[in-house]
């Protein structure tokens, strides 16, 4: 038997390790892999960049820049031996893969966006001196729509509130008006927010049920919680099923404080109000939707907006002059929470 060795076979000394020491040139960029014209299920012919299918730099680079020769093959002992840990193109891309990994939002995790223009009609230019809300001024926005309780994986049609969050590039920094499609909230005071939400996420012995409230401890909570209840009627009606992205009111539900030139204050809410109207599903369209095309609202925002059918809003605002008359039954409406005294509430 000749005496032959087999790589990567115990052996009492270790296999020869043989590696290149010698430089050698970084093979060129990869032939043209421009494949046939995309289109996308709308019909739509994507964008120019779109149509580039091969890599996109010239040459393929670890993620310190350095040109690499390969890929697709590690580095093994000899011909049939272990792959070897001296392979730092192979390291850096596993332990890059390892670490591909976003945090979940505990709240408002499944979600989609797009990018707008804002143009103020000037309307709000007595009570405030915000540079994106005078005449004309056009502002780029970025809007992104939610479920509140369903994991990132979740279906988009379950019985929820909807997150409706824009942002707000302006000249004097960025503004967030973080809102919902329901103007009411489950609760009044920020620090019972850990409890509605630990109610309306599922139980945690079996985890379900997902994405939606009605089980035991959501129902626990809004029993014992009176000031839950209105928002609950909203969820219970065709709000909790929106139709689609575009066609959802926003508000910001706080009360904001807004200050003019003159340095005089007034009480706002902003709602925003879709061109196509408002609409939702029924029940038995929002259940089968879940199963046959969970990401149906995102796949509608992403069509809508694909062939040319741009959604839209207006924003308006509710003002409430800021004095004590604003009060009204001993309600403050920048403190709900706050018994405001009785010879300065008129009820
Ligand atoms: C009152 C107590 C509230 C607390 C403590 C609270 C807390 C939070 C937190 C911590 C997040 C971020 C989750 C993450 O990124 O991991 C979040 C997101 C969000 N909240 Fe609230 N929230 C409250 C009320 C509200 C209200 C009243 C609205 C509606 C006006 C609202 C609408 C949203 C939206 C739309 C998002 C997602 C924003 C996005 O899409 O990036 N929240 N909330």
């Amino acid at each position: 038997m000749p005496d032959i060795p087999i790589p990567g076979a115990p052996a009492p000394q270790p296999p020869p390790v043989e590696e290149p020491t010698e430089p050698v040139p970084t093979p060129g960029p990869k032939p043209d892999q421009s494949g046939p014209q995309v289109r996308t299920p709308t019909g739509v012919q994507a964008h120019e960049d779109q149509q580039v299918n091969a890599q996109q730099g010239e040459w393929l680079t670890t993620s310190g820049g350095v040109r690499l020769r390969e890929t697709d093959k590690s580095l093994k002992a000899g011909e049939r031996g272990p792959t070897l840990l001296q392979d730092h193109h192979l390291r850096e891309k596993i332990t890059h893969f390892d670490h591909e990994r976003i945090p979940e939002r505990v709240v408002h995790a499944r979600g989609a966006g797009a990018h707008g223009t804002f143009k103020a009609y000037g309307g709000a230019e007595t009570v405030t001196s915000a540079g994106f809300l005078a005449e004309g001024r056009e502002t780029p926005v970025f809007v992104r729509f939610s479920t509140v309780l369903g994991s990132r994986g979740s279906a988009d049609t379950v019985r929820d509130t909807r997150g409706f969050a824009t942002k707000f590039y302006t000249e004097e920094g960025n503004f967030d008006l973080v809102g919902n499609n329901i103007p009411v909230f489950f609760i009044q005071d920020g620090i019972k927010f850990p409890d509605v939400i630990h109610a309306g996420k599922p139980h945690p012995d079996r985890e379900i049920p997902q994405a939606q409230s009605a089980h035991d401890t959501f129902w626990d909570f809004v029993s014992l919680h009176t000031e839950a209840q209105h928002h609950t009627m909203w969820n219970m009606s065709d709000r909790g099923l929106s139709r689609s992205y575009r066609m959802m009111e926003g508000f910001g539900v706080h009360t904001f404080r807004l200050v003019n030139a003159a340095g005089e204050t007034s009480l706002a809410k902003f709602h925003w109000k879709p061109k196509l109207g408002v609409h939702g599903l029924l029940w038995e369209e929002a259940q089968m939707l879940g199963g046959f095309d969970p990401d149906f609202h995102r796949r509608d925002l992403a069509d809508a907006i694909e062939t040319g059918a741009y959604p839209e809003w207006e924003l308006g605002i509710q003002v409430f002059p800021d004095t004590p008359e604003q009060t009204y039954a001993g309600i403050d409406l920048l403190d709900p929470t706050k018994i405001v005294p009785e010879e300065i509430a008129p009820v």
